[in-house]
């Protein structure tokens, strides 16, 4: 029987790659998004047949989302929880309204997602919850502390959600990629504000021009990387929960095994601020 994959945040990026390749191995894909009327993708030129509004944020478009896919497909066998994007910059100048965005986003918004599709898994006594995190959902980074606590959080769910829901025969995996050429550090950066009188985080931001969300990305992984990757975890029927992407995710959870927490510290203070 084809097989059905529920994709969040699939109008750009990982998501919409991700879309793109389960379509092509032969899946059936609901692929989520904002404004799938208004936002012409990729995955409408290509001629998918289940592009549907949902913002993780809504829990009534989650609702209807979820009503659709399983009045068309019956089951689903994979919830890609994707949608998310990123609060940048010196946390003291982000707003306590920025702050609350990201979470309700990253964290809350994939929470209310999950929590909507545990009951169809269950009935349906088997399901796989893939929640794309980051690099940064295990390593903090320079000036993305709102982001990456949105993204250990999503982590620290994922690894306690396996447990209980194991006897359930429903897994969970974490996808962690490290730099993806996306709209990431374009359109889903969102800068904190800097309202501050004085800019007594100027040096550090100075310093990070050259790093991770500052024009570097063009040494990123392709989207189409971490789609397959998603695809690997969706069909290696492994328990295995966490899944870096990118060489630069693999080195730095390699570093960060093996040298001293302060080493390790420095190298990453080194390489991403100079
Ligand atoms: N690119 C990277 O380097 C990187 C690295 C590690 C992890 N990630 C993670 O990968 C995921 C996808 O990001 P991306 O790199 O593909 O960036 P992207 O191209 O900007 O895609 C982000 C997607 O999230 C959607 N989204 C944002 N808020 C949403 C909401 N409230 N409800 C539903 N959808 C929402 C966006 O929809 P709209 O089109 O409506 O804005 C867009 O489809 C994110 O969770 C991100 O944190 C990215």
């Amino acid at each position: 029987m084809t097989k059905t994959v529920f994709i969040t945040g699939a109008s750009s990026g990982i998501g919409c790659a991700t879309a793109l390749y389960f379509y092509e191995q032969g899946w059936n894909v609901i692929a989520t998004m904002r404004n799938p009327e208004k936002r012409r993708t990729l995955l409408h030129e290509k001629g998918l047949p289940d592009l549907v509004h949902l913002d993780v944020t809504d829990s009534a478009s989650i609702q209807s989302a979820l009503d659709y896919a399983v009045g068309k497909y019956q089951k689903i066998d994979v919830l890609v929880n994707n949608a998310g994007y990123a609060v940048y910059g010196p946390f003291e100048s982000a707003s306590p309204e920025q702050v609350t965005k990201q979470f309700a986003t990253n964290v809350f918004g994939l929470m209310e997602m999950t929590r909507a599709l545990l009951p169809y898994f269950r009935a349906q006594h088997e399901g796989l919850l893939i929640n794309v995190t980051s690099m940064g959902g295990r390593i903090g980074f320079p000036l993305y502390s709102v982001y990456n606590s949105s993204k250990w959080a999503v982590e620290g769910f994922s690894e306690a959600l396996q447990y209980e829901l194991k006897s359930l025969n429903i897994r969970v995996k974490t996808i962690e990629p490290g730099v993806i050429k996306t709209d990431f550090y374009d359109r889903s950066l969102d800068r904190s504000a800097g309202t501050l009188a004085e800019d007594p985080y100027a040096a550090i931001q100075q310093r990070a021009q050259k790093s991770l969300g500052e024009g570097g990305m063009t040494s990123g992984s392709e989207p189409a990387l971490v789609a397959k990757t998603i695809y690997r975890a969706a069909t290696d029927g492994s328990r295995r929960l966490r899944y870096p992407v990118g060489t630069d995710a693999k080195m730095v959870n390699f570093l960060r095994a093996v040298l001293p927490a302060p080493w390790f510290f420095s190298v990453l203070e080194k390489f991403t601020l100079g």
